[in-house]
Protein backbone atom coordinates (compact mmCIF):
# COMPACT_ATOMS: atom_id res chain seq x y z
CA UNK A 1 0.00 0.00 0.00
CA UNK A 2 1.58 3.43 -1.06
CA UNK A 3 -0.19 6.73 -0.59
CA UNK A 4 2.24 8.44 -3.26
CA UNK A 5 1.96 12.12 -2.61
CA UNK A 6 3.60 14.03 -5.36
CA UNK A 7 1.21 11.49 -7.85
CA UNK A 8 -1.15 11.43 -6.01
CA UNK A 9 -1.75 7.90 -6.94
CA UNK A 10 -3.20 4.52 -4.68
CA UNK A 11 -1.80 1.41 -4.76
CA UNK A 12 -2.90 -1.78 -2.74
CA UNK A 13 -0.60 -4.39 -1.67
CA UNK A 14 -0.62 -6.27 -5.16
CA UNK A 15 0.20 -2.93 -6.94
CA UNK A 16 -3.25 -2.78 -8.04
CA UNK A 17 -4.06 0.94 -8.74
CA UNK A 18 -7.11 2.18 -7.32
CA UNK A 19 -9.00 5.20 -8.86
CA UNK A 20 -12.76 4.00 -8.44
CA UNK A 21 -15.02 4.88 -5.79
CA UNK A 22 -18.63 3.36 -5.73
CA UNK A 23 -20.68 4.51 -3.02
CA UNK A 24 -23.86 3.29 -2.05
CA UNK A 25 -26.19 6.31 -0.52
CA UNK A 26 -29.04 4.34 1.01
CA UNK A 27 -29.73 0.85 1.63
CA UNK A 28 -33.30 1.64 0.86
CA UNK A 29 -35.27 0.66 -2.48
CA UNK A 30 -38.40 1.15 -4.45
CA UNK A 31 -38.62 -2.31 -5.67
CA UNK A 32 -37.72 -5.67 -3.87
CA UNK A 33 -36.04 -7.87 -6.75
CA UNK A 34 -36.13 -11.37 -5.68
CA UNK A 35 -32.50 -12.71 -6.49
CA UNK A 36 -31.48 -8.69 -3.89
CA UNK A 37 -33.89 -8.64 -1.14
CA UNK A 38 -35.58 -10.95 0.94
CA UNK A 39 -40.04 -10.23 0.78
CA UNK A 40 -39.72 -8.69 4.27
CA UNK A 41 -37.59 -8.27 7.19
CA UNK A 42 -35.40 -6.28 5.96
CA UNK A 43 -33.74 -4.22 8.80
CA UNK A 44 -33.29 -1.06 7.72
CA UNK A 45 -30.51 1.78 8.27
CA UNK A 46 -31.25 4.07 10.73
CA UNK A 47 -31.36 7.50 9.17
CA UNK A 48 -28.40 8.78 11.74
CA UNK A 49 -26.89 5.96 10.75
CA UNK A 50 -26.24 7.22 7.15
CA UNK A 51 -23.64 9.52 6.02
CA UNK A 52 -24.79 12.74 5.50
CA UNK A 53 -23.96 14.78 1.74
CA UNK A 54 -21.14 16.63 3.56
CA UNK A 55 -19.77 13.31 4.96
CA UNK A 56 -20.03 11.69 1.86
CA UNK A 57 -18.43 14.77 -0.37
CA UNK A 58 -15.68 14.28 2.19
CA UNK A 59 -14.57 11.40 1.37
CA UNK A 60 -14.79 11.70 -1.99
CA UNK A 61 -12.35 15.00 -1.89
CA UNK A 62 -10.10 12.85 -0.02
CA UNK A 63 -10.52 9.90 -2.39
CA UNK A 64 -9.99 11.96 -5.38
CA UNK A 65 -6.93 14.18 -3.97
CA UNK A 66 -5.30 10.62 -3.82
CA UNK A 67 -5.96 8.82 -7.37
CA UNK A 68 -10.08 8.28 -7.77
CA UNK A 69 -11.10 9.49 -11.16
CA UNK A 70 -14.34 7.55 -11.03
CA UNK A 71 -17.07 7.77 -8.53
CA UNK A 72 -20.46 5.59 -9.17
CA UNK A 73 -23.42 6.55 -7.20
CA UNK A 74 -25.54 3.39 -6.02
CA UNK A 75 -27.71 2.06 -3.49
CA UNK A 76 -30.15 0.34 -2.88
CA UNK A 77 -31.91 2.66 -5.28
CA UNK A 78 -30.01 5.83 -5.37
CA UNK A 79 -32.67 8.02 -6.45
CA UNK A 80 -35.25 7.16 -3.36
CA UNK A 81 -32.12 9.19 -1.32
CA UNK A 82 -33.70 12.49 -0.81
CA UNK A 83 -31.88 15.57 -2.19
CA UNK A 84 -29.92 13.16 -4.47
CA UNK A 85 -29.74 15.43 -7.16
CA UNK A 86 -27.96 18.09 -4.49
CA UNK A 87 -25.57 15.30 -4.08
CA UNK A 88 -24.74 14.94 -7.82
CA UNK A 89 -23.49 18.85 -8.00
CA UNK A 90 -21.74 18.34 -4.38
CA UNK A 91 -19.67 15.58 -6.28
CA UNK A 92 -19.87 17.16 -9.71
CA UNK A 93 -18.36 20.08 -8.70
CA UNK A 94 -15.16 18.28 -6.59
CA UNK A 95 -12.46 18.78 -9.36
CA UNK A 96 -9.89 15.59 -10.58
CA UNK A 97 -13.37 13.33 -11.04
CA UNK A 98 -13.15 11.89 -14.58
CA UNK A 99 -16.76 9.96 -14.56
CA UNK A 100 -19.28 10.53 -12.64
CA UNK A 101 -22.23 7.45 -13.23
CA UNK A 102 -25.12 5.73 -11.45
CA UNK A 103 -26.58 2.53 -11.06
CA UNK A 104 -30.02 2.58 -10.99
CA UNK A 105 -33.52 0.54 -11.45
CA UNK A 106 -34.65 3.31 -13.44
CA UNK A 107 -38.38 4.08 -11.98
CA UNK A 108 -37.76 7.21 -11.35
CA UNK A 109 -35.50 8.32 -14.10
CA UNK A 110 -39.05 9.77 -15.96
CA UNK A 111 -38.96 12.39 -13.73
CA UNK A 112 -35.13 12.92 -12.67
CA UNK A 113 -33.30 12.44 -15.65
CA UNK A 114 -33.04 15.89 -16.76
CA UNK A 115 -32.18 17.35 -13.24
CA UNK A 116 -29.43 14.76 -12.79
CA UNK A 117 -27.98 15.95 -16.37
CA UNK A 118 -27.96 19.50 -14.93
CA UNK A 119 -26.88 18.62 -11.85
CA UNK A 120 -23.59 17.10 -13.59
CA UNK A 121 -24.35 13.62 -13.67
CA UNK A 122 -22.32 11.94 -16.64
CA UNK A 123 -24.38 8.41 -17.84
CA UNK A 124 -25.67 5.75 -16.00
CA UNK A 125 -26.42 1.81 -15.97
CA UNK A 126 -30.11 0.88 -15.62
CA UNK A 127 -31.56 -2.52 -14.21
CA UNK A 128 -33.28 -4.04 -16.59
CA UNK A 129 -33.79 -8.05 -16.65
CA UNK A 130 -36.59 -8.92 -19.19
CA UNK A 131 -39.26 -7.57 -21.56
CA UNK A 132 -41.53 -9.06 -20.25
CA UNK A 133 -44.02 -6.80 -18.05
CA UNK A 134 -45.40 -10.04 -15.82
CA UNK A 135 -41.97 -11.51 -15.66
CA UNK A 136 -40.90 -7.97 -14.73
CA UNK A 137 -43.61 -7.77 -11.95
CA UNK A 138 -42.61 -11.07 -10.90
CA UNK A 139 -38.61 -10.34 -10.25
CA UNK A 140 -38.67 -7.36 -8.59
CA UNK A 141 -42.11 -8.07 -6.87
CA UNK A 142 -43.43 -4.65 -7.04
CA UNK A 143 -42.10 -2.86 -10.41
CA UNK A 144 -44.07 -2.40 -13.45
CA UNK A 145 -41.78 -2.61 -16.79
CA UNK A 146 -43.34 0.32 -18.51
CA UNK A 147 -42.07 2.99 -15.53
CA UNK A 148 -38.21 1.79 -16.55
CA UNK A 149 -39.10 1.96 -20.30
CA UNK A 150 -40.47 5.30 -19.54
CA UNK A 151 -37.24 5.93 -17.70
CA UNK A 152 -34.45 4.61 -20.15
CA UNK A 153 -36.38 7.52 -22.71
CA UNK A 154 -36.25 10.34 -20.30
CA UNK A 155 -32.30 9.15 -19.92
CA UNK A 156 -31.87 9.27 -23.75
CA UNK A 157 -33.50 12.65 -24.04
CA UNK A 158 -31.44 14.25 -21.44
CA UNK A 159 -28.26 12.78 -23.05
CA UNK A 160 -26.79 10.68 -19.64
CA UNK A 161 -24.94 8.73 -22.03
CA UNK A 162 -23.31 6.10 -22.70
CA UNK A 163 -26.54 4.68 -21.66
CA UNK A 164 -25.95 1.16 -20.01
CA UNK A 165 -28.56 -1.59 -19.01
CA UNK A 166 -27.30 -4.36 -16.81
CA UNK A 167 -29.14 -7.66 -17.06
CA UNK A 168 -29.33 -10.03 -14.37
CA UNK A 169 -28.84 -13.42 -16.35
CA UNK A 170 -29.75 -17.02 -15.01
CA UNK A 171 -27.14 -19.03 -16.21
CA UNK A 172 -26.13 -17.65 -19.73
CA UNK A 173 -27.05 -14.48 -21.86
CA UNK A 174 -28.65 -16.63 -24.40
CA UNK A 175 -31.69 -16.89 -22.87
CA UNK A 176 -34.57 -15.68 -24.04
CA UNK A 177 -34.80 -12.79 -21.68
CA UNK A 178 -31.39 -12.14 -22.22
CA UNK A 179 -31.84 -12.10 -25.59
CA UNK A 180 -34.70 -9.79 -25.98
CA UNK A 181 -32.56 -7.33 -23.86
CA UNK A 182 -29.92 -7.60 -26.02
CA UNK A 183 -32.48 -6.80 -29.06
CA UNK A 184 -33.84 -3.69 -27.09
CA UNK A 185 -30.61 -2.32 -26.24
CA UNK A 186 -28.98 -2.49 -29.97
CA UNK A 187 -32.38 -0.92 -31.05
CA UNK A 188 -32.12 1.94 -28.61
CA UNK A 189 -28.67 2.42 -29.46
CA UNK A 190 -27.53 1.67 -25.80
CA UNK A 191 -24.84 -0.99 -24.54
CA UNK A 192 -26.29 -4.24 -22.58
CA UNK A 193 -24.47 -5.70 -19.74
CA UNK A 194 -25.05 -9.52 -18.79
CA UNK A 195 -24.56 -10.02 -15.24
CA UNK A 196 -24.27 -13.70 -14.05
CA UNK A 197 -26.52 -14.28 -10.98
CA UNK A 198 -24.45 -13.86 -7.18
CA UNK A 199 -24.71 -15.02 -4.38
CA UNK A 200 -22.36 -13.16 -1.97
CA UNK A 201 -22.84 -15.19 1.37
CA UNK A 202 -21.24 -18.17 -0.53
CA UNK A 203 -18.87 -16.34 -2.83
CA UNK A 204 -20.15 -17.38 -5.93
CA UNK A 205 -19.66 -14.39 -8.24
CA UNK A 206 -18.06 -14.12 -11.71
CA UNK A 207 -17.73 -11.30 -14.21
CA UNK A 208 -19.76 -9.19 -15.93
CA UNK A 209 -20.28 -9.84 -19.80
CA UNK A 210 -19.16 -6.27 -20.93
CA UNK A 211 -18.49 -4.90 -17.46
CA UNK A 212 -15.00 -4.34 -16.45
CA UNK A 213 -15.48 -5.64 -13.22
CA UNK A 214 -14.86 -9.22 -11.63
CA UNK A 215 -11.41 -9.78 -12.32
CA UNK A 216 -9.43 -9.88 -8.89
CA UNK A 217 -5.96 -9.03 -10.91
CA UNK A 218 -7.21 -5.92 -12.11
CA UNK A 219 -9.55 -5.27 -9.67
CA UNK A 220 -9.46 -0.98 -9.10
CA UNK A 221 -12.28 0.18 -6.68
CA UNK A 222 -13.38 0.54 -3.35
CA UNK A 223 -16.65 0.49 -1.99
CA UNK A 224 -18.40 3.08 0.31
CA UNK A 225 -21.44 2.16 2.08
CA UNK A 226 -24.41 4.29 3.05
CA UNK A 227 -23.30 3.96 7.06
CA UNK A 228 -19.55 4.52 5.77
CA UNK A 229 -17.58 1.78 6.00
CA UNK A 230 -15.23 1.93 3.55
CA UNK A 231 -14.71 -1.47 1.93
CA UNK A 232 -12.39 -3.29 0.01
CA UNK A 233 -13.61 -6.15 -1.83
CA UNK A 234 -17.34 -7.09 -2.56
CA UNK A 235 -16.78 -10.65 -1.67
CA UNK A 236 -14.75 -9.97 2.11
CA UNK A 237 -16.39 -8.90 5.42
CA UNK A 238 -13.83 -6.32 5.59
CA UNK A 239 -15.01 -2.68 5.79
CA UNK A 240 -13.63 0.67 8.06
CA UNK A 241 -15.62 3.36 8.88
CA UNK A 242 -14.73 6.57 7.92
CA UNK A 243 -16.92 7.91 11.15
CA UNK A 244 -15.16 5.99 13.70
CA UNK A 245 -11.20 6.23 11.78
CA UNK A 246 -11.17 9.06 10.33
CA UNK A 247 -11.36 9.49 6.28
CA UNK A 248 -7.31 8.53 6.09
CA UNK A 249 -7.22 6.05 7.90
CA UNK A 250 -10.23 4.08 6.82
CA UNK A 251 -8.33 4.64 3.41
CA UNK A 252 -5.35 3.20 4.11
CA UNK A 253 -6.78 0.46 6.34
CA UNK A 254 -8.60 -0.29 3.26
CA UNK A 255 -5.81 -0.29 0.74
CA UNK A 256 -4.00 -2.26 2.75
CA UNK A 257 -6.05 -4.82 3.61
CA UNK A 258 -7.39 -5.38 0.25
CA UNK A 259 -7.52 -9.15 -0.33
CA UNK A 260 -5.69 -10.46 -3.40
CA UNK A 261 -9.14 -11.98 -4.66
CA UNK A 262 -12.17 -11.93 -2.69
CA UNK A 263 -14.20 -15.62 -1.12
CA UNK A 264 -17.61 -14.72 0.68
CA UNK A 265 -19.25 -11.72 2.39
CA UNK A 266 -21.53 -12.48 5.53
CA UNK A 267 -21.79 -9.03 6.45
CA UNK A 268 -23.42 -7.28 3.11
CA UNK A 269 -26.24 -8.02 0.63
CA UNK A 270 -26.38 -6.53 -2.53
CA UNK A 271 -29.04 -3.87 -1.33
CA UNK A 272 -26.65 -2.43 0.84
CA UNK A 273 -23.74 -2.42 -0.83
CA UNK A 274 -24.50 -1.57 -4.18
CA UNK A 275 -23.47 -4.50 -6.33
N1 LIG B 1 -26.51 -11.17 -8.40
C1 LIG B 1 -26.02 -10.38 -9.38
N2 LIG B 1 -26.27 -9.08 -9.48
C2 LIG B 1 -27.05 -8.53 -8.54
N3 LIG B 1 -27.46 -7.27 -8.38
C3 LIG B 1 -28.24 -7.23 -7.29
N4 LIG B 1 -28.33 -8.44 -6.72
C4 LIG B 1 -27.60 -9.28 -7.50
C5 LIG B 1 -27.29 -10.66 -7.44
N5 LIG B 1 -27.74 -11.46 -6.46
C6 LIG B 1 -27.08 -6.20 -9.28
C7 LIG B 1 -27.94 -6.18 -10.53
C8 LIG B 1 -28.70 -4.93 -10.45
C9 LIG B 1 -27.75 -4.09 -9.64
C10 LIG B 1 -28.37 -2.95 -8.96
O1 LIG B 1 -27.20 -4.96 -8.68
O2 LIG B 1 -27.10 -6.05 -11.63
O3 LIG B 1 -28.95 -4.44 -11.74
FE1 LIG C 1 -33.67 -2.50 -5.70
FE2 LIG C 1 -31.67 -2.88 -7.38
FE3 LIG C 1 -32.01 -4.56 -5.33
FE4 LIG C 1 -33.76 -4.56 -7.35
S1 LIG C 1 -31.58 -5.10 -7.47
S2 LIG C 1 -34.26 -4.57 -5.13
S3 LIG C 1 -33.81 -2.44 -7.93
S4 LIG C 1 -31.47 -2.42 -5.18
Amino acid sequence: MKLQKGAELMFDCFNRKIDYLRISVTDRCNLRCTYCMPAEGVVMMSHSEILSFDEIADVVRFGVKNGIRKVRITGGEPLVRKGIVNLVSMLAAIDGIEDLSMTTNGILLTQMAADLRKAGLQRVNISLDTMNPEKYAQITRIGNLTDVLSGIDAAIAARLKPIKLNCVVQHSSDEPDAVAVRKFAAEKDLEARFIHLMNLETGEFSQVEGGEGGHCSTCNRLRLTANGLLKPCLFSNLGYSVRELGIAEAFNLALKNKPKSGNSSQTHNFYNIGG
